[in-house]
């Protein structure tokens, strides 16, 4: 795939694919960096006279029901101000009106990919249809959505089989942040993982493990970790699908997975620390302890290369953030390459002040561990 400076983008109708998949709650956005950074991209094909239909997903939409919070409408609203640009918002994913929006307008910015798939998942499952159609609405296809390149669905992988495609600013300033944790990478390299998408992660967590010197496991992926290993971890969320998978990595892996040792629990309306041999059954795990953060600085204190993937606790709340911000506090003061990605792990890095910190903010999760993995970008059809 080329590159958008050696790409003809001149008075085209350009199809954009961004990755706006922002957090949003009550109605606000709570990190904007992922729209901030699809900005130069946008600039860059207005400053070319191009026309320019931007497609994102939002979320993960199953059903009619899904679809009610998970509308682009609050992102054009937020783009608008940010690039105080007129930006046309079409809330459907095909049709007359965005058929002719370029008609009229220069920046357009289409519904969800993704409530395409609410009737036979047709963005994520790649339809030969509605690649086709999507890809009839342009000239030529800009992919600037470096969170999903992971994935290989109609908007980016399908498009980019049909017209000619080149990738964006923001996808060329992923691949020279992150090369530290592609290419030579100083060790020891530790891993910092935590959040919640456990699917995703578990996929990719062997071929990590091999890659890497240490993983650290904390937040949500840390209680199916601590479940594997036989402990009880009372009404704490957990995949149980993959118990069976984890206990082979923890015994194949017992000197590189380290896993918390004590924890924050709630119970009822109390919140206190425990080891992990004493959770009761009523209880549920929401950050690490801090005998557990102590055993964490001191692999953070022997790496040479850290990747941070995911919170170590609820940090939204501040009874839940100490785990997270602690970690973040022994970071600022180690002298390694430190990199983090993912929409969690850098909302948490903005909020608690720690941006400054790192070497890199990528805007992939999933799509930067895959990248570690594979050392090559999966949704390129190189038309
Ligand atoms: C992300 O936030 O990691 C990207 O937007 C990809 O989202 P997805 O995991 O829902 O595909």
């Amino acid at each position: 795939m080329k590159y958008i400076e050696d790409f003809d983008v001149q008075n085209k109708k350009v199809i954009l694919r961004l990755d706006l998949n922002v957090t949003i709650k009550d109605g606000v956005i709570l990190d904007d960096t992922k729209i901030k950074k699809s900005i130069p991209t946008i600039k860059y094909l207005l400053n070319n006279n191009a026309k320019i239909l931007i497609m994102s997903h939002l979320g993960k939409v199953k059903s009619e029901e899904d679809k009610l919070d998970k509308s682009l409408s609050i992102v054009a609203e937020s783009l608008k101000n940010l690039m105080n640009e007129d930006v046309y918002f079409v809330n459907k994913t095909r049709g007359e009106e965005l058929e002719r929006a370029l008609d009229n307008h220069r920046l357009v910015l289409m519904e969800n990919t993704r409530f395409e798939d609410v009737d036979g998942k047709k963005e994520s499952g790649c339809d030969e249809d509605l690649s086709s159609y999507w890809a009839s609405l342009g000239e030529v296809f800009v992919n600037d959505a470096f969170g999903t390149t992971h994935r290989r669905h109609a908007s980016n992988y399908g498009i980019s089989t049909i017209l000619p495609s080149a990738y964006g600013f923001l996808i060329n300033e992923e691949l020279i942040g992150l090369d530290p944790i592609i290419n030579n990478i100083k060790r020891p390299f530790t891993v910092i993982m935590g959040g919640a998408k456990v699917d995703d992660k578990v996929a990719l967590i062997e071929t990590l493990l091999e890659e890497s010197d240490y993983i650290l496991v904390g937040g949500g992926i840390a209680n199916t970790f601590l479940k594997s290993a036989g402990y009880n971890i009372g009404t704490s969320l957990y995949s149980e699908e993959y118990v069976d998978k984890i206990s082979v990595l923890i015994s194949k892996y017992q000197d590189k997975i380290i896993m918390p040792i004590d924890v924050v629990v709630k119970e009822y309306d109390q919140i206190y620390k425990t080891d992990i041999n004493s959770i009761t059954t009523d209880s549920a795990i929401y950050d690490i302890g801090d005998k557990t953060i102590a055993k964490y600085k001191e692999y953070i204190q022997k790496s040479e290369t850290i990747f941070v993937n995911g919170t170590m606790g609820l940090y939204e709340d501040e009874h839940f953030r100490n785990g997270t911000e602690h970690l973040y506090q022994e970071l600022s003061q180690v002298d390694a390459i430190k990199i983090a990605g993912g929409g969690d792990a850098v909302a948490s890095i903005n909020k608690l002040n720690y941006a400054d910190v790192f070497d890199f903010l990528s805007t992939g999760g999933g799509a930067t561990l895959e990248y570690i993995v594979e050392k090559h970008i999966n949704c390129f059809g190189d038309k």
